[in-house]
């Protein structure tokens, strides 16, 4: 089986760009925003309200932020690490915001510089605070199959945190494989942990593309019933403090794989493939989509 409609999460502002050496200047930031909503994605991830000395890259964000609050047609989250950033996101004009927990102690420490539990105390005062203002609040999940320090992560640790975000009202946990390692032959035993404490519907799969497997691990996740895709223009992205990460999987990828699938996303992939070209000539590089690539040749 295969669901009808999915919702794509577009990343590629705050994921796509986190990771970028070079400053990205501001106006090229808002742009990038302003294209992906207008090519019908639901959702775009817009920036972090994080510390500018852990990711330079994202200083802008009451920037970014301010210029983009008013646009219609998607949702802007972005993240926020603790409560100081959910209340500068909040005084930026930002309406939705996103924690993120590790199922690694020792990726948790790198990423956050916490434990697991000190992170999810720090977000349960994040949920508790949005509750009051009425803010939905996604949760992410870091290092679902792997870790770069610990290696393989069981499945009933990421389980254990989904449930914990999910008990203190994240509406949507996105399970992510941070450093790409898993195959269908891991992640399918992660989503049967998490489904057995989550409704499916309640959850999102979030795949970098280090060794070539998101596309077969987001057809598994959409036979098991997900409907939620994260994914970034031009396959931009990496994280900071994963090394060895790669991009996210092509928003541009996912939608072709989609259409084939007569699966439903209401993105218009020749907006995309613009956009993907837009970013992908601002860093000076081709794109990261396979499926970007042959159309242009076309
Ligand atoms: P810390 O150094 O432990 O924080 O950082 P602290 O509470 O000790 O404070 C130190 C300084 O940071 C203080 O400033 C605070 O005010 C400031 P000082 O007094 O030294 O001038 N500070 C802040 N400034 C701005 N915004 C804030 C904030 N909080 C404290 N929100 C902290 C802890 C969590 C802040 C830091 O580790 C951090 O910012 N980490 C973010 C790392 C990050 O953004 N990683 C990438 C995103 S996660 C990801 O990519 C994974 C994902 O894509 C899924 C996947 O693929 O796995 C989501
Ligand atoms: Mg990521």
């Amino acid at each position: 089986s295969m669901p009808k409609f999915v919702k794509i999460v577009e990343v590629g502002p705050r994921d796509g760009l986190q990771n970028e050496k070079n400053i990205v200047p501001t106006a090229v930031k808002i742009e990038l925003i302003h294209r992906l909503v207008s090519c019908g994605l639901p959702v775009v991830e817009a920036t972090s309200f994080v510390s500018p000395k852990w990711v330079p890259q994202l200083a802008d964000a009451k920037d970014v932020m301010g210029a983009v609050q008013n646009l219609e047609g998607a949702r802007l989250p972005v993240l926020t690490p603790n409560l100081k950033g959910f209340e500068a996101a909040v005084a930026a004009g930002a309406k939705e915001v996103a924690v993120f927990a590790s199922a690694s102690e020792s990726f948790s420490k790198s990423n956050i510089n916490c434990s697991i539990e000190e992170s999810l105390a720090r977000y349960r005062a994040v949920t508790h605070a949005a509750k009051e203002l009425s803010i939905p609040v996604r949760g992410y999940i870091s290092c679902v199959v792997g870790c770069p320090v610990e290696g393989a992560i069981a499945p009933s640790k990421v389980a254990y945190v989904a449930k914990e975000l999910y008990d203190m009202g994240c509406f949507e946990i996105s399970l992510a494989d941070t450093i790409g390692v898993g195959t269908p032959g891991t992640v399918v035993p992660m989503l049967e942990a998490v489904m057995a404490v989550v409704p499916v519907e309640k959850l999102a799969v979030h795949f970098h593309d280090t060794y070539g497997q998101s596309l077969p691990n987001i057809l598994v996740s959409l036979q098991m019933g997900i409907s939620t895709i994260d994914s970034s223009i031009a396959g931009l992205g990496g994280c900071p403090y994963a090394k060895g990460a790669s991009g996210n999987v092509a928003t541009e990828d996912v939608v072709y794989m989609l259409n084939g699938l007569g699966v439903k996303t209401n993105v218009d992939l020749t907006k995309l493939l613009k956009a993907g070209d837009f970013i992908s000539k601002q860093l000076g590089r081709p794109s990261g989509s396979k499926s970007a690539i042959a159309l242009s040749r076309l």
